[in-house]
């Protein structure tokens, strides 16, 4: 009898509610979450609490100075920022500098090339938010950390699963088969899954979870699907520029369907990818913030 969706997603809570230390973001990400929820919170709670992490508190302040916001003015200090920025920006920037905290707890591993599959998520990032733009959306940040966090799922199975990834790699080298579909043979699902039940388990909002879940079939998004055909877009195109390891040596077939819905024709991918790769340039500071300290 073929399994169904449900009884799948329950195998899947199974495994990975075994496994012992689950990637957690910073208290620093759940607090500001908590304050930001909470109507009475002020600008010197937020500040108080994002100080109180020395590493998150040194990135936010580059990224708020990076070419990515492009303020003229120099912003010195984190309650600074968050009145240049706002809340929801603030929270966005401590919600990427927690996963590249995340990425770097993750460490190096022999099986997979880290640092590049950082440089896909970034790219792909960058290319959600020209794609967005192009679409109309209004929030482009939103888009853009969609575009980061669309494939996290990965670094679990390759970093909790080692048997299994290695499984993976000897698939992928064969050259026939995607991340996904070499995923799915030696673990019986995919990272889609496994970054769903991994954005339910931080309380992220619906639209990551869903871009997370879709990116790769946005036909079935029924909350975001928008952005999940933006990132459906932008994760190839970043994949057929070459930048960085998405995980295999394939390229996923571009849905039809997804840029007939964004309006997309054959003669804009150029544009898109010119605004693309300069837009990835002013998100540099996202892939230096991997290597510093
Ligand atoms: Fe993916
Ligand atoms: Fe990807």
């Amino acid at each position: 009898m073929a399994i169904t969706t449900t009884q799948l997603q329950e195998q899947i809570k199974l495994v990975l509610e075994k496994l012992k230390d689950i990637p957690t973001l910073p208290q620093v990400y759940t607090q500001v979450q908590g304050f930001l929820e909470n109507p009475k919170s002020s600008a010197k709670n937020i500040a108080e609490t994002i100080q109180s992490d020395p590493a998150i508190a040194s990135k936010v302040l580059k990224i708020a100075n990076s070419p990515f916001y492009g303020f003229p003015q120099r912003i010195t200090t984190i309650t600074h920022a968050i009145v240049v920025l706002g809340f929801s920006s603030i929270k966005n920037i401590v919600l990427s500098c927690s996963v590249v905290e995340l990425f770097k707890s993750v460490g190096e591993t022999e099986m997979f090339d880290y640092k590049g599959f950082w440089k896909h998520c970034v790219a792909t990032g960058a290319f959600s938010k020209i794609i967005g733009k192009n679409a109309g959306i209004a929030n482009l940040e939103e888009v853009f950390l969609a575009g980061l966090l669309h494939d996290l799922g990965k670094i679990v199975i390759f970093k909790y699963f080692p048997d299994e990834a290695k499984k993976i790699n000897k698939i992928i080298a064969g050259g026939k088969k995607t991340i996904g579909q070499a995923e799915k043979e030696a673990l019986g699902f995919s990272h889609t899954e496994i970054s769903t039940w991994l954005y339910e388990k931080w309380n992220l909002s619906r639209l990551f979870i869903e871009v997370a879940m879709c990116h790769h079939n946005p036909a079935i998004a029924t909350h975001s699907r928008v952005t999940s055909d933006v990132v459906h877009i932008a994760d190839i195109l970043a994949r057929a520029m070459g930048i960085g390891w998405a995980g295999d040596h394939s390229l996923p077939n571009l849905q039809e369907s997804s840029l007939n819905r964004l309006r997309i024709k054959g003669s804009d991918f150029s544009r898109l990818i010119q605004q693309g790769m300069a837009e990835l340039g002013r998100s540099k500071i996202f892939i230096d913030a991997l290597g510093s300290e």
